[in-house]
C-alpha cells in the first residue's frame, strides 16, 4: 500500500494524470464564491500634482472619500490648453493619492491577503503600512501584491496608500482617464493555494458527442514544509455537477507545481456567439478532507479554425465576424468601470447583431471578457498601441524595455481562459511594422503569447504606407503588394491584420496564399447622430485628399450622417461592408468604431473632444447607420427611414431607408407617392431626393405585393415636453447599478423634436446619484458629471446610479418653455 501510494505521488510530482475518482452523472452541486472581495468602498483620495512623494502627505492634507472604481480626469473641465490635447479628450491627467484604513480579522493571521488591481491608470505605486509594495506603469493591467507581511490584524488598522501619476501627457491618443479605476479586490486564502491566473484550461478535441477538457493547474505552497493535499477539480454547467476529477499531489516547502488533468465530458454544450454556454471549473483544495482552498474558472468548449477558404470556422460552421472595436471609456462615465455600463453597451450592440469585439488598443477591464463571454462575441485581445518607438510624447514606450514581457504575460495568464477570445493582437500600427527590428520584436512578443498559449492566433493590425483610396484597380493590386510591410511576411503572425485599406481585401488570397484574412480595423467613417448634409447644402465631405486636414467642415463641427463621410485611410460604412460580404475567405472585420468614444474628435480639434467614428453616439443612441447593420446582419425585420423631417418649405431632401425582408419601399408624402424604390445590385439602401413640404412622411415595404412594414416620421410642432424613458426601471439597490434614462424633447404630440437643443436640469430624489449627463455631442463642453444638460437635436441620457437602500428613486427632468416630467426608478 505504502509502495502504491509513494508511485501515485511520485506521479503527482511528475504532474502527471490519476484519476482516483471520476464520475459523469449530473448532479445538483454549488459553484463557491470566488474568494476575493470587492475593496472599493471607502478610500480617500488627494489631487494634487505638487506631492510627488508620500513622506510629504501629513496631517494637513485634505482628503475626499468616494468609492473605487474612480477616474478623476473626467471631473475636470474640458480645457483646450490641456496637455493631453483633443486626443486626449481635452481633459486633464495629474498627480492622484489615495489612501484607505482596514482591519483583518485575527483568524486570518496564518493565511495570505493579497490587494488585487484590475487598473490603474497609470504609474501606480502603493504601499502597505510605511513598506513599499511596488510600481507598476501600464495602466490596463491588472497586478496585485501580498500584503501579509506587513499587516496587523485583530483591532489595528492597517494603511494601504497608492500614488498614481498621469502627469505626464500626452501619453495616449485617445482618451484614457486617470486612477484606480478599475475593481480593486482583498483576496484571502491558505498558504497552500491556486495561484493567482492560476488555471489553463483547453479544450483540444470536441465534437457534438465529447469533449475533452485540459487543465493545468499551478498549486503554490507558502508553508515552510511541504504538503500533501488531495486536489479535486469538478466541472460544473450551471449549477449542475458534470464530472470530477481528484488527484493526491505532495508539494515541497515554498514552491510551486503544476497538475496536467484531462477530463472527458459527454454531449458537451458548446460556446457560440450565438448560444454562448459557459462551464464552470472549481479547483478544490483539500488537507485531512478539509477544503482549504477553492478556484474557479470559468470556460467554454468550443472548437474553431481560421480557413484559408471559407474564413472563421466556429464548431464547424462558418460564421462572418462582425465586429467593432472599442476604446475603455464608458461616455459619461469615462473610465471608471461599471458592469452594468459595460453590458448596456454589449446590449445595444447585439441589438445590431455585432458579434465581436476588438479591445483597442490594450488589455480591457476583466468585467468586459466576461461578459463577452456570457453574450457571445468573438473577442480580439489586444495588448499595444506601441512598441518601442513613441505615438505620443510620454506613452508606454517609455516603459517598454523594463516592462513589455511582464505586461504582455500577464495579459494573456489573465485572460487565456476566456471562451470569448480567439485572437491575440500584439499591437497596432505599430511603427516599427516597416523594419526589420519590427521583425525581431514582432517574433518575440509572438514567442511570449505561444509559450503561454497555443490555441488562439497571433495577428497584429497593420496599416498600409500609402493611400489605398485609388480608383484604378491594377494599381491598387500593385499597391497591394507593399501594402503589407516586413512584419506581415515575418512569419510571426498567425492571421494577417487588416487596417483598412478594404480595396486590397479581395487580393489577399494572391497576396498571402498561407495566411488567412482579419480585417483588425475597418471604415473610420464619421457621424454626428441626427445631423444631414443634403444635396442643396454643401456637403462638407472628408476626404478630399489623405493629405489635408479637414479644416473646411460645418459650423458647429457637425458631420452629416447619411455615411457621406469617412477618413481618407478608411470607407464609408457601406463600402466595407459590400466587399466583405462578399467573399467566405475574409474572415470578418472590427469596425472602427462600435461607440463613439472621448477624445480623437477626428476630422475636427477644438472646440469637438469626442469621437465621430461610431455607429452610436457617446449616450448609446444609435445612429442611422446602426439600421443599415441591423437590416444586414439580423433576422428583424427592418424599415428605417431618416433624415427627421423639419426642413424649411421647399428643400430638396434626400430621403434614405434601410430594409430587409421586402423587395420593394414606396414612400408617401402627405398621403401622395413620391416612387416605389427597391435595391439593386449590392445596393444597402434607397433614395427619394425630394422637395421639402411639413407634415407625414410615410414609407411602406413590401414582399409580392404584401406590407411587410410601415414606418412614419411627422414633422414636430415647437418643442413642448419632456419624455423620460429608462432602460430598466428597476435596478438593484446595492450602490452600483445603473439605469440609463432617456430624455426625449417632443412637442405637444409627443413627436420628437429633431433639432431641439435645451438645457435640461435633472433633480434626483432618494439615495440615487446622478452619475452622468450626456448628449453624444462632440463639441459640448459641458461636464458629464453635472446634474444639467444641453439636448443634441432631441435627445439627452441621464444615468442613474442606486444607493444601498431599497427605494423609488424621483428622478425630475425640467426644461425653460418645456413642460417638466417625473418618472420612477425602483431600487430593490
Ligand atoms: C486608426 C487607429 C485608431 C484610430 C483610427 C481613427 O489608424 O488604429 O486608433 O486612431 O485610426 O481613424
Amino acid at each position: 500500500m505504502k509502495k502504491l501510494s509513494n508511485f501515485i505521488q511520485g506521479l503527482a510530482l511528475l504532474g502527471v494524470i490519476i484519476l482516483v475518482m471520476s464520475y459523469t452523472g449530473k448532479e445538483k452541486g454549488t459553484v463557491p464564491n470566488s474568494r476575493k472581495v470587492a475593496f472599493n468602498s471607502g478610500w480617500n483620495f488627494h489631487l494634487n500634482d505638487s506631492i510627488k512623494d508620500k513622506d510629504t502627505i501629513n496631517s494637513s492634507t485634505t482628503w475626499r472619500t468616494l468609492n473605487l472604481p474612480h477616474d478623476w480626469s473626467i471631473e475636470g473641465k474640458f480645457d483646450e490648453k490641456s496637455p493631453a490635447g483633443y486626443g486626449g479628450g481635452a481633459l486633464n491627467g495629474g498627480l492622484g493619492w489615495y489612501k484607505k484604513t482596514f482591519k483583518i480579522a485575527l483568524e486570518n493571521k496564518e493565511k495570505i491577503t493579497s490587494i488585487v488591481f484590475d487598473g490603474v491608470y497609470r504609474n501606480s505605486q502603493v504601499w502597505i503600512n510605511g513598506h513599499y509594495l511596488g510600481k507598476r506603469p501600464n495602466g490596463y493591467i491588472g497586478f496585485q501584491y501580498d500584503l501579509s507581511p506587513y499587516l496587523n490584524y485583530g483591532d489595528k488598522n492597517n494603511e494601504i496608500i497608492v500614488k498614481v501619476d498621469n502627469s505626464k501627457q500626452p501619453n495616449s491618443r485617445w482618451y484614457s482617464g486617470s486612477g484606480i479605476f478599475r475593481n480593486v479586490w482583498l483576496e484571502t486564502t491558505d498558504k497552500l493555494y491556486v495561484e493567482q491566473w492560476g488555471t489553463y484550461i483547453t479544450t483540444p478535441k470536441v465534437t457534438s458527442k465529447s469533449a475533452s477538457v485540459h487543465l493545468e493547474t499551478t498549486i503554490k505552497n507558502q508553508y515552510a514544509a511541504s504538503k500533501s493535499a488531495t486536489i479535486l477539480t469538478t466541472i460544473f454547467k450551471n449549477d449542475t455537477k458534470v464530472t470530477s476529477v481528484t488527484q493526491n499531489i505532495s508539494i515541497a516547502a515554498n514552491a510551486n507545481q503544476v497538475l496536467s488533468q484531462d477530463i472527458l465530458v459527454n454531449n458537451p454544450v458548446l460556446w457560440s456567439d450565438e448560444k454562448p454556454e459557459l462551464y464552470t471549473s472549481v479547483t478544490t483544495i483539500s488537507i485531512d478532507n478539509k477544503i482549504i482552498d477553492q478556484y474557479k474558472t470559468n470556460f467554454g468548449i468550443r472548437s474553431f479554425k481560421f480557413d484559408l477558404n471559407k474564413g472563421f470556422i466556429l464548431n464547424g460552421k462558418q460564421v462572418k465576424i462582425k465586429g467593432v472595436c472599442m476604446h475603455h471609456d464608458l461616455g459619461p462615465l469615462g473610465s471608471a468601470i461599471n458592469t452594468r455600463a459595460i453590458e448596456r453597451q454589449l446590449e445595444i450592440l447585439k441589438g445590431m447583431r455585432v458579434n465581436g469585439i476588438r479591445t483597442s488598443h490594450n488589455p480591457p477591464a476583466p468585467e468586459l471578457l466576461d461578459l463577452c463571454d456570457k453574450m457571445g462575441f468573438i473577442v480580439m485581445d489586444e495588448a499595444f498601441d506601441m512598441w518601442k518607438k513613441a505615438k505620443t510624447k510620454y506613452d508606454y514606450s517609455l516603459d517598454w524595455d523594463k516592462w513589455h514581457t511582464k505586461d504582455l504575460q500577464d495579459q494573456i495568464l489573465r485572460d487565456r481562459n476566456h471562451p470569448s477570445i480567439f485572437m491575440w493582437s500584439i499591437g497596432n500600427e505599430i511603427p516599427e511594422q516597416w523594419s526589420d527590428e519590427g521583425v525581431v520584436i514582432a517574433k518575440e512578443l509572438s514567442g511570449i503569447v505561444k509559450k503561454l498559449d497555443t490555441t488562439r492566433l497571433v495577428t497584429a493590425a497593420m496599416n498600409p504606407a500609402v493611400n489605398m483610396n485609388i480608383d484604378d484597380v491594377t494599381l491598387q493590386f500593385e499597391k497591394s503588394k507593399t501594402y503589407f510591410n516586413k512584419l506581415a511576411t515575418s512569419g510571426a503572425l498567425d492571421i494577417i491584420g487588416y487596417n483598412y485599406a478594404h480595396q486590397t481585401f479581395e487580393h489577399h488570397q494572391k497576396n498571402f496564399p498561407n495566411i488567412p484574412f482579419i480585417a483588425t480595423e475597418t471604415t473610420s467613417a464619421l457621424e454626428t447622430r441626427g445631423y444631414y448634409d443634403n444635396v442643396s447644402d454643401v456637403v462638407k465631405k472628408w476626404p478630399v485628399r489623405w493629405d489635408l486636414k479637414f479644416t473646411d467642415g460645418n459650423p458647429g463641427n457637425t458631420v452629416s450622417a447619411y455615411d457621406q463621410v469617412q477618413a481618407p485611410w478608411g470607407s464609408t460604412h457601406e463600402a466595407t461592408w459590400k466587399v466583405m460580404k462578399k467573399h467566405d475567405f475574409l474572415a470578418g472585420m472590427y469596425i472602427w468604431t462600435g461607440f463613439d468614444y472621448i477624445g480623437e474628435p477626428t476630422p475636427y480639434e477644438w472646440p469637438s473632444i469626442s469621437s465621430y467614428f461610431g455607429i452610436v453616439d457617446l449616450a448609446g443612441f444609435p445612429k442611422d447607420i446602426y439600421y443599415m447593420y441591423q437590416s444586414e446582419w439580423t433576422n428583424k425585420t427592418v424599415l428605417h427611414l431618416f433624415p427627421h423631417w423639419n426642413w424649411t418649405a421647399g428643400k430638396n431632401v434626400d430621403v434614405w431607408a434601410y430594409y430587409n425582408n421586402a423587395d420593394e419601399v414606396e414612400l408617401f408624402l402627405n398621403g401622395k407617392s413620391v416612387g416605389v424604390r427597391s435595391k439593386k445590385g449590392d445596393d444597402l439602401h434607397v433614395m427619394w431626393r425630394i422637395p421639402f413640404q411639413a407634415g407625414t412622411l410615410k414609407a411602406i415595404s413590401r414582399k409580392n405585393g404584401k406590407t411587410v412594414l410601415e414606418t412614419v416620421i411627422k414633422t414636430a410642432g415647437v418643442p413642448a415636453a419632456l419624455k423620460l424613458t429608462a432602460d430598466r426601471p428597476t435596478i438593484k439597490a446595492d450602490g452600483n447599478d445603473l439605469s440609463f434614462v432617456t430624455v426625449d424633447i417632443t412637442d405637444a404630440n409627443g413627436v420628437l423634436s429633431p433639432n431641439a437643443n435645451n438645457e435640461i436640469l435633472f433633480s434626483l430624489k432618494g439615495n440615487g446619484k446622478i452619475v452622468g449627463v450626456c448628449s453624444g455631442d462632440p463639441v459640448s463642453h459641458e461636464s458629464y458629471k453635472g446634474t444639467k444638460h444641453t439636448a443634441l437635436n432631441g435627445k439627452c441620457l441621464v444615468v442613474i446610479q442606486s444607493g444601498n437602500k431599497a427605494e423609488k428613486l424621483e428622478l425630475t427632468a425640467n426644461a425653460n418653455g418645456l413642460k417638466a416630467t417625473t418618472i420612477t426608478i425602483s431600487a430593490e
